[in-house]
């Protein structure tokens, strides 16, 4: 068997491809951004051909910097920003209109509406999620609404949907020259499509949204030596390699942490944070706003469900300091200036963007910056926006334990925001538990590669898995109870100050 198995993670503001070793080692890595395309206030889109490019891109670049070839991968997994929307045409190959990100809101309406009739009640229960902007089925229904020519194209099995895996795994497998249209569990499972006990999509549920059954993807196990073909030898491989895993990528970075027990759980800190707690073959209904969602499934074995507390805005609040409000030049910058001050000096920043998502699915909020005197400085707001990214997290945490029971001992995290040593202080002193971070951060890429290689036997199973996982730094609470209690009822008391800032209904 050849020595090293490859993954792709096309993620919300870059494309990377990476090649691991038996002991779950990278060997190398090549990523490129793609363009953040905001037409409108409130909307967020993506060229899909330029996500293609990149992929293409960064496939090459690390066979090349590795000196590997396709011969040298024993498999290839692919993971990907979630619930983001393609609408293509499968003859020509041509996507009809931009990908509509996870974090665009343009469908605030159509989600509200589904609220009014109870067909949310019917969406909460089959497909485990809120009625909200963030999931794939809004999306879907407004391209078919507002493109010209979709509709009819989508009638006559024309117009095909993906999310981003499907959409690179089609053109991987021959796009218009016989492109394999089939998609995972883990991704089909945030469309508000899916039916999570039988995994497969739901006529009920497709009727809400008016999308015919024929646009969408096969739903085939995340991790399957037959599940999703070869690559072309005329692709970015220049060969044939087995395609033999999928998952979203926060999925992906559950097994990468290798939580494959009931009551592991992980909190990936990207352009959003998304803490996962694995619940086994057990699928817990949320009461306190957390998504229900499937965590992985392997071959034939049942599958793994997941609660999940998904966060929109985090690394992207620093990301707006540096590129909207010109403060720091760099993400590195912010642990630096907000290092120059002791605490946020009375400032909260809630960075609803999006609106709220978990604990709260508010679409009205809108971002607010309460507290401010004129004492207050660049570093306050630096401060107060890593200290946004751990409240945040406090409260998916305080939702999760309210569902789940589960009070953690220890916070596994992994992401690019995990490299902010204060941030990550900030995390536990928030949340009074310790936070564990390991020695591979990729553990998004590490995930699908996890997948495609038990697939085909390049590991055993999951047990060889969790002899990868090391730590490299765990952070331990310094603040005492006063100062965690005062701090989290000024948070609480800026998330209100958030609602009612935009009309949904
Ligand atoms: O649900 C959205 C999530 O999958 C995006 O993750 O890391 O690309 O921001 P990321």
């Amino acid at each position: 068997m050849a020595d090293f198995v490859g993954a792709l993670d096309q993620g919300t503001t870059s494309t990377r491809f990476m090649i691991f070793d038996h002991g779950g080692n990278e060997i190398a890595r090549h990523q490129l951004e793609h363009e953040q395309l905001l037409p409108q206030a409130g909307w967020v889109e993506h060229n899909p051909t330029e996500i293609w490019e990149r992929t293409r891109s960064a496939i090459e670049s690390t066979l090349n910097k590795a000196n590997l070839s396709h011969g040298d991968l024993a498999a290839f997994g692919i993971t990907n920003q979630r619930e983001t929307t393609v609408v293509w045409n499968r003859r020509t190959g041509r996507p009809y209109y931009n990908a509509i990100v996870w974090q665009d809101t343009r469908t605030d309406r159509i989600a509200s509406a589904l609220e009014r009739d109870g067909r949310g009640e019917t969406i909460r229960h089959r497909a485990g999620l809120p009625p909200a902007t963030y999931f794939s089925g809004g999306k879907i229904q407004w391209i078919l609404e507002n493109v010209d020519g979709v509709r009819e194209a989508a009638e006559k099995g024309d117009a095909v949907f993906g999310n981003i895996d499907t959409w690179v795994l089609w053109n991987l497998t021959g796009g218009t020259d016989g492109g394999v249209h089939v998609t995972d569990p883990t991704n089909a499972s945030r469309t508000m499509l899916m039916d999570l006990e039988t995994l497969s999509w739901d006529d009920q549920l497709l009727s809400f949204f008016g999308i015919p059954r024929s646009m969408l993807p096969e739903i085939k196990p995340s991790s399957a030596p037959d599940a999703y073909g070869t690559s072309r030898a005329n692709g970015p491989l220049g060969g044939e390699v087995l395609l033999t895993g999928i998952l979203g990528d926060q999925q992906a970075a559950t097994v990468g942490q290798v939580c494959f027990s009931p009551g592991e759980a992980k909190n990936t800190y990207g352009t959003g944070n998304f803490l996962l707690l694995n619940t086994g073959e057990e699928l817990v209904r949320s009461k306190a706003g957390m998504l229900t969602t499937v965590c992985y499934k392997f071959g034939d074995a049942a599958p793994v469900y997941a609660l999940e507390g998904s966060i929109a805005v985090t690394g992207s609040a620093v990301q707006w300091l540096r590129d909207q409000l010109g403060i720091i030049s760099g993400a590195a910058q912010s642990e630096a200036l907000a290092r120059q001050v002791d605490d946020n000096g009375g400032v909260y920043f809630v960075p609803a963007f999006s609106g709220l998502f978990a604990p709260y699915w508010r679409s009205d909020a809108r971002g607010a910056i309460v507290g401010l005197s004129r004492y207050n400085t660049n570093a306050h707001l630096a401060r107060a926006t890593l200290e946004s990214i751990c409240y945040q997290s406090r409260d998916v945490v305080e939702a999760m334990r309210e569902d789940s029971g589960v009070s953690l001992d220890v916070l596994k995290v992994d992401g690019g925001v995990t490299a902010n040593e204060l941030c990550m202080q900030l995390q536990a002193d928030i949340l009074g538990v310790p936070v564990s971070r390991p020695v591979v951060a990729e553990t998004t890429a590490l995930g699908a590669a996890y997948a495609a290689g038990l697939a085909v036997g390049f590991w055993n199973n999951t047990d060889e898995l969790r002899q990868n996982w090391n730590e490299d730094k765990r952070w331990q609470p310094t603040w005492n109870d006063d100062q965690r209690h005062q701090g989290y009822a000024g948070w609480k008391k800026a998330v209100e100050r958030t609602y009612g800032w935009v009309e949904v209904d």
